[in-house]
């Protein structure tokens, strides 16, 4: 059953009675690649941390389609900038993260096999995660994920820490999991990569949307004050 949409309804989040997301509605729908651009500070993880339940809303809702608390949960899957590796071979890493989700033992081997394939991480299975480089740690985080096969992928700078060989591989893979119908929703700090994966921009402004646009749009034509003054270098935080 299908979780998407995901919708915000008057979403705050507070912290020392400051508000570091401010009344937030959205909704995100099945398709689009969406980006979330902002400065820094200005809640971008947040905000993916409360798409992914992660943060309780101090006040409004968040809500998915799905009924079903269970499916809504592992229908939906995270990669952050620094992955946790487990302390086991990368196939080991894969097939605990399909454990831990309740993938039955019967599916598991196609599914690491698949997800390693995909990742171009095949022959480095038998490695232990923890000595991978970064570049291939972030190909393991994402194999892991690819294959729970998710129905919504939430990236925090998936690419942050990457050299420009490694960033091109982790964006050839999220264009690959999008291309097999899961949504992605990413932050980056990285304006060359947000043009190059964003259908749709969502621009975040001291805890607030700014603005939500198409990419074409956004980029060319932004029609806040504070997404021009980001797109010319010249908003700090
Ligand atoms: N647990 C917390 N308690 C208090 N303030 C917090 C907490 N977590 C985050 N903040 C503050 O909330 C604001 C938004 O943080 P967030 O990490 O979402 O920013 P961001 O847009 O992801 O920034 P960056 O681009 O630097 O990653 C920041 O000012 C941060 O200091
Ligand atoms: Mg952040």
């Amino acid at each position: 059953m299908a979780i998407l949409p995901l919708a915000l309804n008057q979403v705050s989040l507070y912290a020392d009675g400051k508000a570091l997301l401010d009344a937030i509605s959205l909704e995100i729908a099945k398709g689009p690649r969406t980006v979330i651009l902002g400065p820094n500070g200005s809640g971008k993880s947040l905000l993916l941390r409360v798409f992914h339940g992660l943060i309780p809303p101090s006040k409004g809702s968040v809500s998915w389609r799905g009924e079903d608390a269970r499916e809504s949960r592992v229908r939906q899957a995270m990669v952050f900038q620094d992955p946790v590796m487990l302390r086991r071979s990368v196939a080991a890493n894969v097939a605990y993260a399909l454990r831990l989700n309740g993938i039955p033992a019967s599916e598991r081997n196609t599914r690491i096999q698949d997800a390693l394939a995909r990742t171009g991480l095949t022959e480095l299975r038998n490695r232990p995660a923890t000595v991978l480089s970064g570049g291939e740690q972030q190909r393991l985080a994402l194999a892991r994920v690819w294959a729970l096969e998710p129905e919504i992928l939430f990236l925090d700078e998936p690419t942050a820490s990457l050299d420009p060989g490694a960033t091109a591989a982790v964006e050839a893979i999220i264009d690959d999991m999008h291309s097999d119908g899961c949504k992605i929703v990413m932050t980056t700090h990285d304006l060359g990569q947000a043009r190059r994966l964003a259908d749709e921009v969502v621009f975040l402004h001291k805890g607030r949307i700014a603005e939500r646009s198409a990419a074409p749009a956004f980029f060319e034509q932004p029609q806040s004050k504070t997404a021009q003054a980001f797109l010319d270098g010249r908003l700090m935080w």
